[in-house]
């Protein structure tokens, strides 16, 4: 790992930690949401991946709205405080997986929808190349 990557490791697993950090917990972004009622009209009831979930306000909003949702994030804790929330909704389940998103532990194909909301810009741009292949590869629909 590069002292880069340490340096944004620490960062989210203080945010999780202390629970602050710059993000809602519970509202999803309407930006979002709008995406997802957009993209739900072409694949109505699909398959979609949220990256970098963080406690998972999109992915329960993704679930509400009838896609089947994985979401992973590399944040033991920010997951452990996404499945409380979802043992106590009643919305959809979401599977909730540790995963860093370079390296995705799905086969090829998996996914109609690909959702990123905040994981892409914190990854080092030396990443990026990796970071598309490896979500392009998962991705149905767009490829
Ligand atoms: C700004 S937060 C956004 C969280 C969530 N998408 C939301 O909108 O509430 C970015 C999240 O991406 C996660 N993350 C960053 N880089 C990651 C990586 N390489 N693999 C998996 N998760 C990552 C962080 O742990 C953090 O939870």
């Amino acid at each position: 790992m590069t002292s880069a990557e340490w340096a944004n490791r620490q960062y989210f697993r203080e945010a999780y930690t202390t629970g602050v950090h710059g993000w809602g917990v519970l509202e999803p972004s309407p930006y979002a949401v709008e995406f997802l009622r957009h993209v739900r009209k072409q694949v109505p009831g699909g398959t979609l991946l949220d990256l970098g979930c963080g406690e998972g306000r999109h992915a329960f909003a993704a679930a509400q709205l009838a896609f089947r949702v994985t979401a992973v994030d590399y944040e033991a804790r920010a997951l452990r405080r996404a499945r409380e929330i979802g043992a106590k909704s009643r919305a959809p389940r979401v599977e909730f997986r540790q995963a860093n998103a370079l390296r995705l532990p799905f086969p090829p194909a998996t996914f109609d929808v690909v959702l990123d909301y905040g994981c892409l810009h914190h990854q080092l741009k030396s990443d990026w190349p990796r970071y598309k292949s490896g979500l392009l590869r998962v991705l149905t629909v767009l490829r």
